[in-house]
């Protein structure tokens, strides 16, 4: 039975480059769509870069630029160094796109209409002299807790203690340097606990694996909150219809970015449509990829999202660990931050390709890439073994058979046997242990 598929890779932010934990995601997507395909099934791939958000506002301040100068320059990186991996998207759009508003308009005012959006003043962190609300990466200052300097507004670094931008001491804007005041401002909220039966269901129907769905279960004897999901101007990003100078918050638009890019693709490709994979009775499949740290978006907030705005829910969503180089954290100081790019300058990519392959499981676990353990697993693997095949059968066709083939296949039995490990192997793929 032939299927159709939609495959997504999580859209990387538009202020940075592709590294080799990125890529670990893309070659991961890329090699289950491959299958999917070779198997004859209509599979499509999209990705688009996540375009939104205070970071990319302001990095293109910093580099005296527009932001949709930065993003444009951004994706030209990112589409060659997948291309350069070999990593064939069917798409790749960006969450600043018509289509992305449009669809991101259509989804609020349905929650809307639904009841789903509720509003409230809060009090936050404000730069009195940039003018802007501060997210809580932009506010630094003493921990609480342990009193160490120059920590974020979220957690500290030194006793891993999390705590509100506003419990820190002598706190100071990152962006100018001025003292932060508090001031109030009224935010849209996405009423998730509306959803929390139907999220209770879905999260334990094979949406998930198994170690997501027990995270998942923590989070709800937490208790489901309300989303916050306005930020005021100066933002960029799209503005909420009806409600002047305020923006959805980046991840809002994120992941609706997924469906823009097909929506994308399909208005450029003879019969596809997207209401065939986006209408809530779809019989098509809808595959996120993901790291495991952005579960709770594509888990609990985004189901959530297609739910009230009746469209369908993804059929699942397949995260994955941590790649670690060296064995810690990659990190710019020790040079274990390793670019896409950099990668490509000196080595095939088909090295790295085969290395995640072959360490990747359908698990969440993280996993390292140690440099001496992918030097010997390319040189036994790919040369010793693979590649050996082919120097061997070289020689002796032409040493012994005077570069011919024969007419024929002889040994049937083994062809056979071949051929009968069709569905095993398939399966291996399926469930991502390649
Ligand atoms: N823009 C959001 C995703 C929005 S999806 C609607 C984002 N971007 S990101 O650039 O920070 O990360 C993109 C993907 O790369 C995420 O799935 C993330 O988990 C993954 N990874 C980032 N660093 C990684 C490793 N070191 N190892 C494995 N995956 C990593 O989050
Ligand atoms: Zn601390």
């Amino acid at each position: 039975m032939s299927r159709k598929i939609l495959v997504t890779s999580a859209l990387p932010y538009a202020n940075g480059s592709i590294h080799i934990g990125h890529m670990l995601e893309h070659i991961q997507t890329d090699i289950w769509a491959r299958f999917q395909k070779l198997r004859g099934h209509q599979c499509i791939s999209v990705c688009a870069d996540d375009t939104h958000g205070t970071p990319i506002m302001l990095k293109a301040q910093s580099e005296g630029i527009t932001p949709e100068q930065l993003i444009s320059k951004t994706r030209e990186e990112h589409l060659k160094d997948f291309q350069d991996f070999h990593v064939d998207y069917d798409n790749y759009h960006s969450t600043h796109s018509e289509e992305n508003k449009a669809l991101s308009e259509l989804i609020y005012s349905r929650l809307d209409q639904k009841g789903h959006i509720a509003k409230r003043t809060i009090s936050q962190l404000f730069d009195p002299e940039k003018k802007m609300f501060l997210p809580d990466r932009f506010v630094k200052g003493e921990c609480p807790e342990c009193g160490s300097e120059d920590q974020y507004g979220d957690n500290c670094d030194n006793c891993s203690a999390t705590y509100s931008p506003t419990e820190l001491k002598n706190p100071k804007s990152a962006v100018s340097g001025a003292t932060p005041v508090l001031r109030d401002s009224e935010h849209y909220f996405f009423k998730l606990p509306d959803f929390e039966k139907m999220l209770k269901q879905w999260t334990r129907n094979d949406h998930v694996q198994e170690q997501i769905a027990n995270k998942l279960d923590e989070w709800f004897d937490a208790g489901l909150e309300q989303w916050d999901i306005s930020r005021d101007a100066p933002y960029f990003g799209f503005e909420i219809p009806g409600a002047p100078n305020k923006y959805f918050y980046v991840w809002v638009d994120a992941p609706i970015g997924y469906m823009a890019s097909f929506k994308n693709l399909c208005d450029k490709t003879e019969g596809l449509e997207f209401d065939e994979y986006w209408h809530s009775d779809s019989d098509a499949e809808v595959h996120h990829f993901i790291g495991k740290d952005i579960v709770y978006f594509h888990t609990l907030f985004w189901p959530a999202m297609l739910e009230g705005a009746d469209f369908r829910k993804p059929t699942k969503v397949h995260a994955h660990g941590f790649l670690t180089v060296n064995g810690t954290k990659m990190s710019k100081s020790k040079g274990t931050f390793v670019k896409a790019r950099t990668f490509l300058n000196h080595l095939n990519p088909e090295f790295l390709r085969y290395y995640f392959l072959a360490k990747l499981t359908s698990r969440v676990d993280d996993f390292d890439l140690s440099f001496n353990d992918f030097i010997a697993r390319v040189n036994s693997d790919l040369v010793n073994k693979y590649i050996n095949i082919a120097s061997r059968c070289a020689n002796f066709i032409s040493k012994k058979f005077d570069g011919h083939l024969a007419n024929g296949l002889d040994d049937h039995p083994l062809i056979k046997e071949f051929q009968q490990s069709a569905d095993t192997i398939a399966n291996y793929y399926e469930n991502k242990e390649f």
